[in-house]
């Protein structure tokens, strides 16, 4: 039986030790939430990281490591610190990642981390050829990986590839800034069929591939000596399911059984009736606009002030990345703001912004989704983001209003939501109030239209049509290479 090999730098949980012993806590991020509801089955095989490196691991564990992933279908590459330092933290974070979201001010371009992130994706590739058997389908997932393919195909030329990236990808004029840009193209080119979130990503790729490599394009084609190379957009959805029946189940505690969170959040409902909540979660990092939103929150109630005291934005900073020098002067910058805001605008009985900086269980983040009235996402570029297609998969009774960034890929989708520019504070200002004061039944019904899509286009639809493509591909490409 053939099986898909789902290879990604994240496995969907990552390992730690403790006193205790061996423990696993869920990847937090789009790629591990989406790609686990497609991970299910003996037919399927996740390569990754563990999130232990090899200094981590006591060789005496190292064995319960690989039974624990492999009884997760998982299994783990080994990478060392130098490797984190330098591919992780390095290239893919203070490179890539940067660049792609258009910080190109951030972006450090170092021989060094360049090293490391070739030496540690030809360590990713060795792994699939280790494990894949000539009939498997490889599926090959993001920015950590871009070279991957490329070194699959040369020791595998019959291997059916697939590649899909989770990030944006940026215009032709900013990755023309990057010095191994032909390198990272060629690396891609490793595969069959290259998926990204949107079509101007897709576009994107297309023109930068067409000028920097001088390929023939044809529509979304790339004609590489004897191969054919597809290129298309798939948004990736969410697990629906997943999402409103754990909606009902939080919706339904009672007493008791309500997590501290809700006791909180009803207390503040029972002791300030009529306030609104507004809430945003994110990983802490500068493309989510934080910062900016939490100015803008403070442009609002400056320009609004009969909203003080009736509404209190809840932020859910999940942190993430923190050895990198950028995120560390974020979340520094967004303690002195919260500390600011709150110091100068908190009364007796009010405070305008709630911050966690912290990883929530997954029946908390439900129950914050359940218990907003709106939800306001900013970010200042997104490959897709998940959080604005979770909210309004858990709202049930069909209430709620979601404010999010035109820059979101998401947003390409969600036209009945209250788009902004988050750059925009006056805009955003009046779409507050708007957001505010909306009538429910124009709530229900913006949120019955992106309801019915987000359904429709689900993570599994949005997984099979990814894997027919590539399968049909492939079928292609053997005739056209045969002829
Ligand atoms: P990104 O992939 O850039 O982090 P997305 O919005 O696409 O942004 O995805 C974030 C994912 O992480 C969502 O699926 C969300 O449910 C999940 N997530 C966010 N915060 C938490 C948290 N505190 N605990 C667990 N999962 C979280
Ligand atoms: C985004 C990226 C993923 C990444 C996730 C969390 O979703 O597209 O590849 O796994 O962020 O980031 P981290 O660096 O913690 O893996």
């Amino acid at each position: 039986m053939s099986k898909t090999i789902i290879i990604s730098n994240r496995l969907p949980v990552q390992l730690q030790i403790s006193d205790g012993g061996l423990s696993a806590i869920p990847s937090v991020g789009g790629l591990a939430t989406g790609m686990k509801s497609v991970h299910s089955g003996d037919d399927s095989l996740w390569i990754g990281w563990s999130g232990l490196t090899d200094e981590d691991i006591p060789n005496i564990l190292e064995p319960q490591i690989d039974h624990a992933l492999r009884e997760l279908n998982c299994s783990k590459v080994r990478l060392n610190k130098s490797d984190i330092e330098g591919y992780y933290f390095g290239f893919s974070n203070r490179t890539i990642w940067p660049l792609f979201h258009y910080f190109l001010e951030y972006s450090e371009f170092e021989l060094d981390f360049w090293e490391s992130y070739k030496a540690v994706n030809q360590k990713f590739a060795d792994a699939i050829i280790e494990a894949a058997d000539e009939d498997d389908i490889i599926w090959v997932h993001d920015y950590q990986l871009l070279l991957v393919p490329e070194m699959v195909k040369a020791k595998r030329p019959n291997a059916t590839i697939g590649f899909f990236l989770h990030i944006p990808f940026p215009s032709y004029e900013i990755f023309r800034t990057l010095p191994w840009r032909e390198h990272i193209l060629r690396g891609l080119l490793g595969a069959d069929l290259i998926g990204f979130h949107t079509y101007d990503y897709e576009r994107h790729f297309l023109s930068s591939v067409r000028r920097l490599l001088g390929l023939d394009v044809s529509f979304n084609d790339i004609y590489l000596e004897d191969r054919v190379i597809k290129v298309d957009s798939f948004p990736m959805g969410i697990d629906y399911h997943k999402f409103s029946e754990a909606a009902k189940k939080s919706i339904a505690l009672q007493g008791k059984h309500r997590s501290d969170l809700q006791k909180k959040l009803d207390e503040h409902k029972r002791s300030a009736p009529g306030t609104k909540l507004i809430v945003s979660i994110d990983r802490l990092d500068y493309s989510k606009g934080i910062a900016k939103r939490i100015n803008a929150f403070e442009y609002f109630l400056n320009k609004y002030p009969e909203y003080k005291e009736k509404v209190r934005l809840i932020i859910l900073a999940v942190p993430s990345r923190s050895n990198v020098p950028q995120y560390q002067l974020l979340k520094r910058e967004i303690d002195e703001l919260v500390g600011r805001i709150n110091g100068e605008l908190s009364t007796v009985n009010w405070t305008p912004i709630w911050y966690f900086y912290r990883s929530l269980p997954f029946e908390n983040l439900i129950d914050l989704y359940t218990s907003s009235d709106i939800a306001w996402l900013t970010p200042l570029r997104d490959g897709m983001n998940l959080v604005a297609k979770e909210y309004i998969a858990t709202r049930t009774d069909k209430t709620g209003v979601l404010i999010l960034s035109e820059m979101a890929g998401s947003a390409n989708e969600m036209n009945e939501a209250l788009l902004i520019n988050p750059n925009n504070f006056e805009e955003q200002a009046d779409t507050l109030k708007q957001a505010i004061t909306m009538p429910k039944e124009e709530q229900m019904a913006r949120n019955m239209f992106l309801q019915k899509r987000l359904q429709r286009y689900n993570v599994e639809v949005w997984a099979n049509e990814f894997m027919n493509s590539l399968k049909s591909q492939r079928k292609a490409v053997g005739t056209f290479v045969s002829e």
